[in-house]
């Protein structure tokens, strides 16, 4: 069958307390740009990252706690390029690690921004700084991940920037800096990285090199997950769900994703509805519409990772565990804005990475299931 497997972030450290070896993975800069959610800045963690850098001279630039937009990752090229820094460290979710690969990438190029995104671009120019991801939730896989998603003005879809050369060459996993996620974020964001473990586990392109580390991830993540949310300064729990993401992200960034991923980047940018809680709506409903497509072992494999009979009922009995057991009414009570939701969905890449071929009409019939919430229930799709 042949597969293409690329991972491109040379380095993993994983310890409490990493945070204190940024001066030492940054590789002695002498400048260095720290971008950092607001959450952290002027904070503790502001603090032990400059007595980290030492004598380097750092620079921090805060950006906003949303999905990277134009405007914020604009200004965090342009920052980028004032500081000369040689390194850049990015501190914070998956929207600030975004918004750090974005700009690194604006920064090389001459842009505009729109000229550098969706497929095709690996050719742009690298930037020349070292690049230091330190995720504070679990969570995108972006510290290990070619691809940034940027919010442009006026779409029906998230953008995509991809390029080799973007992924970090250190990703710093420090479950400390993880403790102060609020439950509904860590929950989300949590969803959100079993999404992609599921969904690599059974898109298409999904390969002996990335079907284990998938499904190791949505094992981590079912044990795990709901330990971090009902108890969050469990430092074990998150150290867990921190590695299962970074697991979930290098076997996305190969074996791509699928339906609930489609669904969610529509639900995003139409509807403004958080990443992982969109995922979390669509993925049990997608999975009951796979079931029987993806080969009778590896549905056996998955099912048996979330400890559950079927991938469906795990799937929703999880969700409801860890508070995310929501409906589609919620944010699009209107047949009308459904139908462009189906229509905004279909135009996403991971349609044709789903195991199981889908049609507009499919996708419809979808969102349709997906109106109220399932309450741990198993859900069942009639032609599955
Ligand atoms: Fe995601």
């Amino acid at each position: 069958m042949g597969f293409d497997f690329q991972h491109n972030t040379p380095r993993i450290l994983c310890a409490p307390g990493a945070l204190s070896r940024l001066g030492e993975v940054t590789q002695g800069a002498s400048r260095v740009l720290v971008v950092l959610d607001p959450a952290f800045a002027g904070g503790a963690v502001e603090a032990r990252a400059r007595a980290a850098l030492g004598a380097a001279a750092v620079f921090v630039h805060a950006v906003p706690n949303h999905e990277p937009t134009a405007e914020s990752v604009t200004a965090c090229a342009l920052a980028l390029r004032e500081s000369g820094a040689g390194a850049l460290v990015a501190i914070g979710g998956g929207s600030v690690l975004d918004t750090a690969k974005a700009a690194r990438g604006l920064a090389a190029n001459p842009g505009p921004l729109a000229d550098l995104l969706g497929p095709g671009r690996e050719g742009m120019a690298a930037h020349a700084s070292i690049f230091i991801a330190m995720p504070s939730t679990a969570g995108t896989g972006s510290e290990v991940s070619d691809s940034a998603i940027v919010d442009m003005p006026g779409t029906i879809y998230k953008a995509v920037m991809r390029a080799p050369h973007l992924a970090p060459a250190v990703a710093l996993l420090d479950a400390e800096i993880t403790l102060t996620a609020p439950a509904h974020v860590t929950a989300a964001s949590g969803y959100d990285a079993l999404t992609h473990a599921v969904e690599a586990a059974t898109s298409r392109a999904s390969s002996p090199l990335t079907e284990p580390l998938a499904l190791d991830a949505v094992a981590t993540l079912a044990r795990h997950l709901p330990r971090a949310v009902a108890a969050p300064d469990d430092l074990a729990a998150r150290e867990a769900c921190l590695v299962a993401s970074t697991q979930a992200g290098i076997a996305f960034n190969s074996a791509h994703l699928g339906l609930a991923h489609a669904v969610a980047g529509a639900l995003g940018a139409l509807h403004h509805v958080p990443h992982g809680l969109a995922n979390a709506i669509a993925l049990p409903w997608t999975m009951a519409f796979n079931a029987g497509h993806y080969g009778p072992e590896r549905e056996a494999r998955l099912a048996a990772a979330l400890s559950a009979e079927r991938v469906p009922l795990g799937l929703a009995r999880l969700r409801a565990k860890v508070g995310l057991d929501r409906g589609l009414d919620e944010f699009v009570p209107d047949a009308a804005a459904r139908d462009r939701l189906a229509e905004a969905a279909m135009t996403s890449g991971q349609v044709a990475m789903n195991p199981r071929p889908a049609a507009l009409a499919d996708m419809r019939a979808l969102l349709e299931a997906m109106r109220h919430p399932l309450d741990g229930a198993e859900p069942r799709w009639p032609s599955a």
